[in-house]
């Protein structure tokens, strides 16, 4: 499991260099492990019309949900900035609807990282 986490840790640090994002010049890469041990990365994709952007957390969970993955375990996040970059709310909330209990891996470097849990991060969230 360690291995896995570490790859994913470091996939998440890769998938930023793939951002586009022209207008913030803020990259972030987000890397998912999958129930069945699957990786799937994204990275923030912006658009002149601002708020048509995705985030690279969203980007990760629907290439991963689209590919018939759809029960995560962790979450890596990763972003050009050497603070730790926390996933938005509205990520959160695309989260939980299919992983309530995923852990969130918050990456400042390769070895510089802590884990949250998604229930945390996000106590309430919106149900229908
Ligand atoms: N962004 C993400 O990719 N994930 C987040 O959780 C928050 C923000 C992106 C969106 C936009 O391209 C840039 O970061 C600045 O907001």
């Amino acid at each position: 499991m360690d291995e896995l986490i570490n790859e994913l840790i470091k996939s998440s640090i890769k998938a930023k260099n793939k951002s586009y994002s022209p207008y913030s010049r803020f990259k972030v890469g987000a890397s998912i492990l999958t129930k069945s041990n699957k990786i799937f990365t994204g990275a923030n994709v912006e658009c002149a019309s601002y708020s048509l952007t995705i985030c690279a957390e969203r980007v990760a969970a629907v290439k991963a949900i689209s590919s018939g993955e759809k029960k995560f375990k962790y979450l890596a996040i990763a972003t050009s900035r050497t603070q730790s970059d926390f996933p938005c709310g509205a990520c959160l909330q695309f989260l939980t609807e299919f992983s309530s209990n995923l852990k969130i891996i918050v990456v400042k470097s390769s070895r510089e990282y802590k884990i949250y849990e998604l229930k945390e991060l996000l106590p309430k969230n919106f149900i229908l």
